[in-house]
């Protein structure tokens, strides 16, 4: 009897410490063999934002081996609604993401999402959409990466102002030596299109460059609200468009649309955009569309990418290249004209 008790109490032992490396082993499993990335997007079909997910992947795949962790990215779409957001950012904790990337669907509401993520202790990168400064401060885990806006609108302008200079004969329409315009703005709020819009304009104007505004609207980076509201600008203005100013790529290519579509007969005015999606690159190459401004989605995924792995490896962000206050990450755009859009539709 004495014996079996002996080897019962022996056996148990046994049995708790092979729980309990089991369990050493499931943790330490976790956290080293593998890092999840949740990733929100504000809207899934997105043409740039879905550029900057494609290149994630890539990255990651090109990127995997040299890390000693698996590496497993999740993108969800929140399709336009804080409430879906707000509930995947939820899932996303719950099961234990080591990282939380998001592309906030309202950038003003980025708070009660650093408040959960704080209290769960998993740090978040925001991106593309920027929360304002009192909200990335709420924490110091909370990151944001996106592209430098002022200098989108700059490179914009020197488009405009160096087809205008070439020809003014041609360009200004009405001859009255100004540049009269219509502005097709991206969501309202979003610091993107408020920068652009602002910056263009005061670009040119310190160029000396005098300019008239006809209409300005926002077509929130959607095509299809961009044919809309060109149409019945062509309608209203006709010929006297002479420049569109477009917020980014996608509602430049409706502008060009509506031009092409519409009965209403008028010269082409000079026509600009933001963020080099091919289907840009091609107009400019065909002559329909005169100038973009990379947004660099590749940069981007290749920053929210790096400061994962900083992150998740403990290595401090302050290393990672162009960072700025440890946590901003914002990277700049190249100019394309006809003059050098081969090169970039060859990648
Ligand atoms: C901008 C981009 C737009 C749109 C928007 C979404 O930076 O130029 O095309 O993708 O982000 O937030
Ligand atoms: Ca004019």
């Amino acid at each position: 009897m004495k014996i079996n008790k002996k080897f019962f109490n022996i056996l148990s032992l046994m049995l708790v410490s092979t729980f309990m490396v089991g369990c050493n082993n499931q943790g330490d499993f976790k956290s080293k063999d593998e890092i999840k990335i949740g990733i929100t997007l504000y809207r899934q079909d997105d043409v740039f934002i879905s550029n900057i997910s494609n290149n994630l992947e890539d990255i990651v795949k090109e990127n995997e081996s040299k890390y000693d962790s698996k590496i497993l990215l999740q993108f969800v779409d929140a399709k336009g609604s804080t409430l879906n957001q707000g509930n995947q950012v939820d899932k996303f904790i719950n099961q234990d993401y080591d990282i939380i990337c998001v592309n906030l669907v309202d950038r003003t509401a980025a708070a009660t999402i650093i408040d959960k993520a704080k209290s769960a202790d998993i740090p978040v990168i925001f991106f593309n959409r920027e929360p304002v400064e009192e909200d990335m401060n709420r924490w110091d885990k909370i990151y944001y990466v996106g592209s430098q806006a002022e200098q989108s609108a700059r490179l914009q302008a020197d488009i405009v102002a160096e087809k205008w200079l070439s020809n003014v004969e041609l360009y200004d329409k009405n001859k009255d030596g100004k540049i009269q315009y219509v502005m097709l703005e991206g969501e309202q709020g979003h610091q993107d299109s408020l920068i652009r819009t602002e910056y263009c304009i005061k670009a040119l104007n310190d160029k000396g460059i005098e300019l008239e505004k006809l209409a300005d609207d926002s077509a929130n980076w959607q095509s299809d609200q961009a044919i809309t509201k060109m149409s019945q600008w062509i309608k209203e203005f006709g010929d006297n468009i002479e420049v569109v100013f477009s917020n980014n790529d996608s509602m430049a290519l409706g502008t060009i649309h509506a031009i092409n579509s519409n009965s209403d007969l008028i010269r082409k005015p000079i026509i600009v955009g933001v963020d080099g999606i091919k289907e840009a690159l091609e107009a400019i190459k065909s002559g329909q569309m005169d100038g973009t401004v990379i947004n660099d989605a590749y940069g981007q995924a290749k920053a929210l990418f790096e400061i994962s792995m900083a992150v998740s490896n403990g290595d401090p962000v302050e290393n990672i290249n162009g960072i700025e206050k440890g946590k901003y990450k914002k990277l700049p755009h190249t100019k394309i004209t006809i003059d050098n859009v081969d090169e970039y539709l060859k990648e």
